[in-house]
């Protein structure tokens, strides 16, 4: 493939630790073909004190960052070397339904030391990731994760570009991961959160610092690959400018109140200009759970070097649009999912294997704590009832009604959708996404064409949420 562990470099920039370089070859006209490996090894993590023992692919966590051109075939095997079976989805990329991988719905597990070969095309350009689909709960917090971009056609005309996978874990004194996984406290409240940010597969922190030159332009990619945790970026001294919003062009703006909220599973490129001089140092703030009141330092924008133009460029032209068949509400059929249960919520009733439960009931006899429409399901459970039906090509409006007194970003498989209104207030941009938070007491509109057929996934991307019952599926018939 047409990436190499140079180029990456110059394209992380220089003080953040490289990502793995991906173990991918490519032959004119052949397929990108690749190589991921699951495996438990010990990475450095904190700076001072035993390694730590992690879960990743091709010995690292971040996994290799995956790089692809617009309409590339890829031919990925996967082979799993953890003491657990597993499977790779790719999250956003609108894969045919085979190669989805999700366990015991799309594909039969991939058993301890076996393989499965992902073959596609990557016709969307943008920023996505790839993340287990088996256990998720456990096996995206202990490192499973990686970021996986396809450029676009016509590149965004930029100085340099910087990928950033934001994560958390959470490290006993000892420097090993903290083995709570799958704790019921955690799936009925807000998900299991890490003690340490990452970012890059290191702690995050003020000694961490994204080098500018002034005046240069970078495409800053961000990916939230953490299991539950929201973060809420601030540049102090800067007004970057969103670009995309989960892979999908949006038209250049400001971040909404200077902020840049990115719950789990989402993605957001965005093109940062340097406005500062050299010598100055800028500081990135997450102002997420257990930040504190000014927030808590990611990183520094430290300038340095000759400027590389006289003055900051204006707004960026947007990314040339994915080809996404366009949702017209008038003609479409209208769904509806209400979320309830988790703590506090109000008493509310629901079936679990067509059996009817008041949800404490079903927390204490079946360890899951929401419903989606009135269910409650364990993970890909082999006997899914789906949430609804839709023909292939119908298009299709879906309201979630959150009826709980937690937030859910909510994702869908094998297509894109666009969020046309939250909490019942018309939404002006309209952007498409593939995980929308839907808040507390709130409610969110998407609309999308279902041109994609098979069982896919809906399910909330707090992966503690998922095991806990909010996981659910949507045929489109072919
Ligand atoms: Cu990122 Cu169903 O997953
Ligand atoms: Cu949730």
């Amino acid at each position: 493939m047409s990436f190499t562990r140079r180029q990456f470099l110059q394209t992380a920039g220089g003080t953040f630790s490289a990502l793995a370089a991906p173990a991918m070859s490519r032959a004119a006209g052949a397929p990108t073909r690749g190589e991921l490996a699951t495996g438990v090894f010990r990475q450095r993590i904190r700076s001072s004190g035993p390694e730590t023992l992690v879960w990743g692919f091709n010995g690292s966590t971040p996994g290799p960052l995956l790089r692809f051109r617009q309409g590339d075939p890829v031919d990925i095997r996967l082979s799993n070397a953890l003491p657990q079976e597993t499977a790779v989805h790719w999250h956003g990329l609108r894969v045919p339904n085979a190669m989805d991988g999700v366990p015991n719905v799309t594909q039969p597990p991939v058993p301890v030391s076996g393989t499965f070969d992902y073959r596609f095309r990557v016709n969307d350009s943008g920023t996505y990731w790839y993340h287990p689909h088996q256990s998720s709960f456990e096996q995206v917090p202990r490192g499973l994760y990686g970021m996986l971009i396809v450029e676009e056609a016509k590149p965004l005309q930029v100085d340099r570009e910087v990928a950033w996978v934001l994560s958390d874990i959470k490290l006993g004194e000892d420097n090993l991961q903290v083995e709570d996984f799958g704790r019921m406290s955690d799936f009925g409240t807000e998900g299991r959160h890490g003690n340490v940010l990452l970012l890059n597969g290191a702690p995050a922190g003020p000694e961490r610092s994204l080098e500018l030159r002034p005046g240069e332009r970078v495409r800053l990619r961000l990916l939230n690959a953490a299991s539950a945790r929201a973060f809420v970026l601030e540049f102090a001294g800067h007004s970057p400018w969103v670009v995309s919003y989960d892979g999908q062009g949006v038209a250049p703006h400001p971040l909404p109140g200077a902020r840049l909220r990115l719950a789990a599973g989402q993605r957001t490129d965005l093109v940062l200009d340097g406005s500062g001089s050299a010598g100055q140092s800028f500081a990135i703030l997450d102002h997420g759970r257990g930040a504190g009141q000014g927030g808590a330092t990611l990183a520094r924008i430290a300038y340095g070097g000759r400027p590389v133009r006289p003055k900051v460029l204006g707004r960026p032209a947007p990314i040339a649009p994915n080809r996404l068949p366009e949702p017209l509400v008038g003609k479409a059929t209208d769904h509806y999912l209400v979320f309830e249960g988790g703590a506090n919520g109000a008493p509310a009733i629901g079936r679990v294997d067509g059996k009817a439960l008041k949800v404490d009931e079903i927390m204490e006899r079946h360890g899951l704590a929401w419903t989606m429409n009135y269910n409650a399901e364990h993970e890909h459970a082999l006997m899914h009832e789906p949430l609804f039906n839709v023909k292939k090509g119908e298009h299709v409006t879906v309201k979630m009604i959150n009826n709980t007194e937690f937030e859910h970003p909510m994702h869908l498989h094998g297509h894109a959708f666009r969020v046309l209104a939250l909490n019942d207030q018309p939404n002006r941009m309209r952007e498409w996404r593939d995980t929308v938070v839907v808040g507390a007491r709130g409610s969110c509109d998407i609309a999308f064409v279902a041109d994609n057929p098979g069982e896919w996934m809906f399910h909330c991307h707090i992966l503690d949420h998922a095991a806990g019952g909010m996981m659910g599926t949507v045929i489109v018939e072919g």
